[in-house]
């Protein structure tokens, strides 16, 4: 599905970094199937008019959102409490109606948010296209359907269940290329009162933090407030709030209802004007982004090459989507790093796409700790942080490669 034209606004896109022959982000997978693993060169542009940062090329959706999905959001107690307080916080609001309100969620996954919904008696549909983890959101209580959504999807829900009073979503919008079809879904979906909340990782975190790991096949879009202005403003949609969020290493809450529904918050100006002078409005940016993506590779290349010189061991820690962009970028094998640890039963016992590290249990790491974990999953930091302190005792570092490339013990 390659593109050289923005998907929103159809000008010419300016490519802004090319990071080469990539594999899935999520392929995990054993040898056997090595001699058919997927690749495609992946490649991020921007577009001047619509300000969206994007993928030149990506999978097929139905490539990577299947039957054998491997992301399960709930393995991160974090992100249950965090999708907690995001369900309180409608609940809570005016948005909702008093009487059966309807809440639909995007990428429900294995309904980590709409769970709270369901234990409420809240009339809920989540629509999740991924059937492993959707059965598991149907197993919990959680009304799911497995459908890619877009305009159509939007006027059979209608149908069936009434237009909705909140239309939720969390790490999913960034993920659709027909991202028109899903707003203009959205509008249709939407009642006249009814409020809209997703977020989605900030592409004003990844430009400060270059956490360029952000970027990798699924995640199609990082948005900001300038590209979901222009972009809901096609549907008469209106960017209302905004709520920076700490999670996937800086996320944006975007707030959007019909145009003139509710008034617009001081947050939305100030986050524009924010924007602008961080120059996410401007080509120039990303040239320097790019030198700054250069800089962590080669810093990052030579740290692991100077440990394993003196023969210490780094073990990943969490076989995330994101390392994938990482390590293939990088080049980085078994030969520097011995094995990834993560909790996700579905990935252990295969191996990482593209450089092929064996993904093994946490108990591996936990029963002969490294002298070095390589943070790959740095956004869950907080967590990580707090559960190891053993690790640490033990005189084992951390190595992390955002904002910048450093041993941190
Ligand atoms: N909301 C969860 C899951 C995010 S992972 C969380 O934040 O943890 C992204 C999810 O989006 C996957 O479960 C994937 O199957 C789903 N998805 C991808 N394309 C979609 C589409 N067109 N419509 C609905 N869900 C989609
Ligand atoms: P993600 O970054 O693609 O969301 O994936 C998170 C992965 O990290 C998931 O496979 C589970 C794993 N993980 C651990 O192994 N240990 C942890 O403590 C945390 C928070 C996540």
């Amino acid at each position: 599905m390659k593109t050289v034209n923005c998907r929103v606004s159809g000008k010419p896109l300016t490519e802004v970094v090319d990071f080469g022959k990539q594999p899935l982000g999520n392929g995990f997978l054993t040898p056997y199937q090595y001699k058919d693993e997927y690749f495609f060169n992946m490649a991020v542009a921007y577009c001047e008019t619509s300000k969206m940062f994007q993928l030149v090329d990506q999978p097929e959706p139905e490539k990577m959102f299947h039957d054998q999905y491997a992301f399960f959001s709930s393995t991160s107690k974090y992100m249950e409490k965090h999708f907690k307080e995001f369900a309180d916080l409608i609940l809570g609001s005016k948005y909702i109606s008093k009487e059966n309100p309807f809440v639909v969620e995007l990428g429900c996954n294995d309904g980590i948010m709409l769970k709270n919904f369901a234990q409420n008696k809240i009339n809920h549909l989540g629509i999740e296209p991924s059937t492993n983890v959707a059965k598991v959101a149907n197993q919990n209580g959680v009304k799911t359907i497995s459908e890619f959504f877009d305009a159509n999807v939007a006027e059979k829900i209608v149908k069936e269940h009434g237009q909705a009073d909140a239309f939720l979503s969390a790490n999913v919008m960034c993920h659709i290329p027909d991202i028109k079809s899903v707003v203009k879904g959205i509008a249709t979906l939407l009642k006249p009162t009814g409020v809209v909340m997703f977020e989605d990782p900030y592409l004003g975190d990844v430009v400060e933090k270059t956490s360029y790991d952000q970027i990798y096949d699924e995640h199609v879009f990082l948005f900001s407030a300038h590209s979901v202005q222009y972009l809901f403003r096609l549907y008469d949609l209106e960017l209302i709030d905004l709520l920076p969020q700490k999670t996937h290493g800086g996320s944006m809450r975007y707030v959007l209802a019909h145009k003139g529904a509710y008034p617009v918050s001081e947050a939305v100006h100030k986050i524009l004007e924010k924007e602008k002078q961080q120059g996410l409005d401007k080509l120039e940016t990303f040239t320097k982004f790019r030198q700054n993506v250069e800089k962590s590779k080669s810093d990052l290349v030579s740290l692991l090459k100077e440990i394993k010189s003196t023969g210490k061991r780094v073990i990943g820690y969490a076989a995330t989507s994101k390392s994938t962009t990482i390590l293939n970028y990088c080049g980085i094998g078994p030969d520097l790093i011995d094995f990834i640890s993560d909790t996700t039963p579905i990935k252990q016992g295969k191996f990482s796409p593209g450089v092929h590290i064996p993904v093994k249990a946490y108990s591996e790491f936990k029963s002969a700790y490294p002298e070095y974990a390589f943070l790959l999953a740095w956004n869950h930091s907080e967590e990580i942080m707090a559960n190891e302190q053993a690790f640490m005792q033990s005189g084992g570092k951390w190595i992390t490669h955002v904002p910048t490339v450093r041993v941190v013990k």
